[in-house]
């Protein structure tokens, strides 16, 4: 069945009248494989099933890739009725910032806001947060599912519905990538022939770097960084952390995470590694 499209708050409180259980799956809109799986993950997590396709003028920063992030709202549509979803949640700007988007009221991602995709992006998480917890209070959803594509986003929007006792379960989805293991994006749409070739690049760095975790924090470091000298992408960051982005600690679960430009998209990708021996360092 085709899902209500719903615009407004109005809109969303009539259709959800009587949804016990709310699953949401907040989106940009743009979807791909990756979000499809996002959306089957959740469906058997309500009995009403909402996606949301907003794509959040405050994550990004002035010149920043907005007005040609790529809309394809027939075509999430169809997305949507086969997965299941019951409500689309649709808003305009206005329905989301009614006061404007120099709001005077909005969500500190705290310090974490302010590292790794934060260090170059000083704005975006801030707005992430925000338009996150707009939505959590617009639908009121029991449990929200995220990619772990966006790990920092997914740590953050955790800890935010932690820290503001939401009583919301976020749950993360691991990664849906390419044969060649580049993971989906809406932005890979970017990305050149040559680009493209390039661009797996960086999942076999992370890959790389996970392989040699029974060495160490050292070895994983520059077994990530080698394997992306040798293809001719040069990071922004290869960071290795804790699962919840605190330093590493050695014998645990850890993250590695990569940034880097290829071509005209910022790639950005992560991976779990188990961290053997106990020298613990970030590379630049
Ligand atoms: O990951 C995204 O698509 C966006 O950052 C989100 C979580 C929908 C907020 O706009």
């Amino acid at each position: 069945m085709a899902p209500v499209i719903a615009r407004t708050r109005a809109e969303l409180v009539d259709v959800l009248k009587g949804a016990d259980r709310r699953a949401l799956v907040p989106t940009m809109g743009a979807l791909h494989e990756g979000h499809r799986q996002l959306l089957e993950h959740a469906r058997p997590l309500g009995d009403a099933l909402v996606a949301s396709i907003f794509v959040n003028p405050t994550q990004f920063a002035p010149g920043e890739d907005f007005d040609a992030y790529p809309r394809t709202f027939d075509a999430d549509l169809a997305t949507c009725e086969d997965a299941g979803v019951d409500v689309v949640f649709a808003p305009e700007v206005g329905a989301m910032y009614p006061h404007g988007l120099d709001q005077p009221i909005s969500v500190d991602p705290g310090p974490l806001g302010s590292v790794l995709e934060g260090a170059s992006r000083p704005t975006h998480f801030r707005g992430v947060l925000t338009v996150v917890a707009k939505l959590f209070g617009l639908v009121s959803p029991d449990v929200a599912v995220f990619g772990e594509k966006d790990y920092q986003q997914l740590v953050l929007i955790r800890q935010m519905a932690s820290e503001l006792a939401t009583g919301i379960e976020v749950v993360g989805c691991p990664t849906v990538r390419e044969s060649d293991g580049l993971a989906r994006s809406s932005r890979n749409v970017y990305l050149g022939d040559e680009d493209r070739r390039r661009a797996p690049a960086v999942h076999r760095a992370l890959r790389a770097g996970a392989d040699a975790g029974p060495r160490g924090a050292d070895a994983v470091l520059a077994a990530a960084h080698s394997t992306l000298g040798a293809a001719g992408v040069s990071p922004d960051y290869v960071a290795l952390r804790d699962v919840d982005l605190g330093d590493p600690v050695s014998g645990s679960q850890a993250r590695l995470l990569i940034a880097a430009r290829v071509g005209t998209p910022r790639l950005l990708d992560n991976i779990a590694v188990h961290l053997g021996a106990p020298d613990i360092h970030e590379g630049a």
